[in-house]
């Protein structure tokens, strides 16, 4: 076969080679008949190619033919690196390439309902140029997603599902040498696994049954089956009424599961070590990614502490009181007062990632363990991100008569899910675990505004397709 480059290593090392590209004609630029310019774009990375008429090499028809190419048309080019005086605006890399052959292999339609570089323009840039009285059309959320298949080529989302390729095979990695091993859970199952009505029912066969709003119950179930240690990639289904910059109706959880010694902190001493881990190998491998990103989104790099700061629910409570604000001491934190102590956290400790643990138990999922000095709280955390959640995780009961009380008392009808509490009753472990959000991580960690960014194709209350 021929040798082929891809557009984001062209350099000036290249210099003088001959070279074979695919990617889309992002745009043609005609200078006179004799002479065009065309961007080609892969995956993100853009090249200027020259063409210009000379004798037997590039004929009058050919420069015809690629000014008359619709945008986003697949195009093969052939022709040599060269290395301009200038600096080359609207293209990602500094060489160029001077054309001997122009290929079309795919057509794209004459209107797009999506113009790419509008698209991967910055709120900054948008209003500049909408200033100096230049014609764009500023693409909104709706639009990207209705469209998703184009949206998905600008830079900054060519680096966020990279970025979270990245998450997914660090957690993975990271497991798997403390000895954890990955398993799949069935997403078909009886009974909702978290409580509540957040659940998508369907037919099973003539039965009653849900799309798993997490893997917990079998998690679990595993950990009762001698694995130890757990984890797991996923797809969870939440039938969320609420339609916010922060919830999907399916979105990818991480989960882990494990065995504790002595007590839940060991399990907040993974969450610790984990994601030191995956924060400094992102930013040391996923550079360019996060630097397209950042330049379609501005944001500051995350601050976190070599061994992540960990308070208890109790004392988030007091930070907030000393703030002026009063939350209750037994309630949960809602959003806001969740941003607030996350500020105060990064005002007082310097980290924009903590752990909150020893939550009030009536705030916990029926799965979760009291504290044993005080069954008002439980052995439970959250982890948050620039203020918001991205985890939760607890110690289980693992006391088959004590779960079943506990479901009761939660509202749980205990027939639906005793299957689960039956595993407890041939001997079980201690242990916990925490679920994460991969979107979430991806969305906090670039500072972005909404889940929908970091989901390939975002299902929310109001969103099926594409
Ligand atoms: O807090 P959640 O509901 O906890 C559980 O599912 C437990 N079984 C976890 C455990 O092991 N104890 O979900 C865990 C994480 C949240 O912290 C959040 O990051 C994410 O999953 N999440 C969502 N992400 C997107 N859309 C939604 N609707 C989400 N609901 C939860």
């Amino acid at each position: 076969g021929r040798e082929w480059t891809e557009v984001g290593s062209l350099t000036e090392g290249l210099e003088g080679r001959t070279v074979l590209v695919r990617g889309r004609a992002q745009t043609i630029r005609a200078v006179s008949k004799k002479m065009a310019f065309l961007i080609v774009r892969e995956k993100g990375f853009t090249v200027q190619c020259v063409l210009t008429v000379s004798p037997d090499v590039v004929s009058l028809g050919m420069v015809k033919f690629a000014t008359g190419l619709n945008r986003e048309s697949y195009v093969d080019v052939e022709g040599t690196v060269s290395v301009p005086n200038s600096p080359i605006k609207g293209a990602s890399q500094q060489v160029e390439i001077q054309v001997r052959k122009v290929y079309c292999i795919s057509k794209a339609v004459p209107t797009l309902p999506i113009n790419i570089e509008d698209a991967a323009r910055s709120e900054l840039e948008i209003d500049k140029a909408l200033q100096a009285g230049e014609q764009l059309v500023r693409v909104n959320q709706d639009t990207r997603l209705n469209f998703r298949v184009l949206d998905l080529r600008t830079p900054s989302n060519q680096g966020i599902f990279r970025v979270q390729c990245q998450v997914e095979n660090i957690f993975r990695q990271f497991l798997l040498s403390e000895g954890f091993v990955g398993i799949h859970t069935p997403k078909l199952i009886a009974g909702s696994s978290e409580g509540g009505s957040a659940v998508f029912r369907l037919d099973y066969k003539g039965q009653p049954a849900c799309l798993a709003q997490s893997p917990q119950l079998h998690k679990q179930m595993a950990i009762c089956g001698d694995f130890g240690r757990v984890f797991e990639v996923g797809p969870v289904f939440r039938a969320e009424d609420s339609f916010t910059h922060r919830h999907l109706c399916e979105f990818t959880g991480l989960d882990v599961e494990m065995e504790i010694k002595e007590h839940y902190s060991e399990v907040m001493d993974i969450v610790d070590r984990l994601f030191v881990a995956l924060f400094d190998s992102l930013n040391e491998r996923c550079q360019k990614e996060l630097e397209a990103i950042g330049k379609q989104y501005p944001f500051e790099p995350l601050k976190y502490l070599r061994k992540t700061l960990q308070l208890t629910f109790q004392e988030g409570v007091q930070l907030l009181k000393e703030a002026g604000i009063e939350i209750d001491p037994l309630g949960d934190l809602n959003t806001e007062s969740e941003r607030k102590l996350g500020q105060l956290v990064l005002e007082k400790y310097g980290t924009e990632f903590y752990i909150l643990h020893r939550y009030p138990l009536a705030v916990r999922p029926f799965y979760t363990m009291p504290c044993s000095d005080d069954p008002t709280y439980s052995n439970s955390f959250d982890v948050f991100i620039r203020g918001e959640e991205i985890i939760s995780g607890a110690q289980r009961v693992h006391l088959p008569d004590f779960l079943a009380t506990r479901a009761e008392a939660c509202g749980i009808d205990v027939k639906s899910i005793s299957t689960y509490v039956d595993s407890f009753r041939y001997g079980a472990p201690p242990h916990g675990g925490f679920g994460v959000g991969l979107e979430r991580v991806v969305m906090l960690f670039c500072a972005l505004n909404n889940i929908r960014k970091t989901s390939l194709f975002p299902r929310d209350p109001l969103r099926i397709a594409p």
